[in-house]
């Protein structure tokens, strides 16, 4: 694993939103929820569709395609019919500043 990397500012990810962002070539989601900043692949396990258009809420965030709802902290599949886990990076915070370990 590689160092952590700057990928944004903390206020371009304010409480309850998500933004995506692209690091070496991998679309990163960045998701402010329940108090923290979760970094995840912005692709689903199921048939591979984006997960930025989904519903987040309390720690998920849900495919717009099919529902599968998948656990921001650890990309564990929540329910069907995803049953594969999804990408997640570790987030660090350097001041006002997002850093991610790609
Ligand atoms: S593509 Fe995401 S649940 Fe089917």
């Amino acid at each position: 694993m590689s160092g952590f990397v700057a990928v944004a500012s903390l206020a371009e990810v304010p409480p309850g939103s998500k933004k995506l962002i692209e690091v070496n070539g991998v679309e990163v989601l960045l998701c402010n929820s329940v108090d923290r900043i979760f970094a995840v692949e912005n692709l689903c396990s199921h048939a591979e569709e984006k997960l930025d258009c989904g519903r987040m809420r309390a720690g998920w965030i849900a495919c717009p395609i099919h529902g599968a709802r998948f656990d921001l902290a650890t990309g564990e599949a929540m329910n069907p019919p995803a049953t594969q886990p999804i990408q997640t990076w570790p987030v660090r915070i350097s001041g006002d500043v997002i850093e991610i370990a790609l």
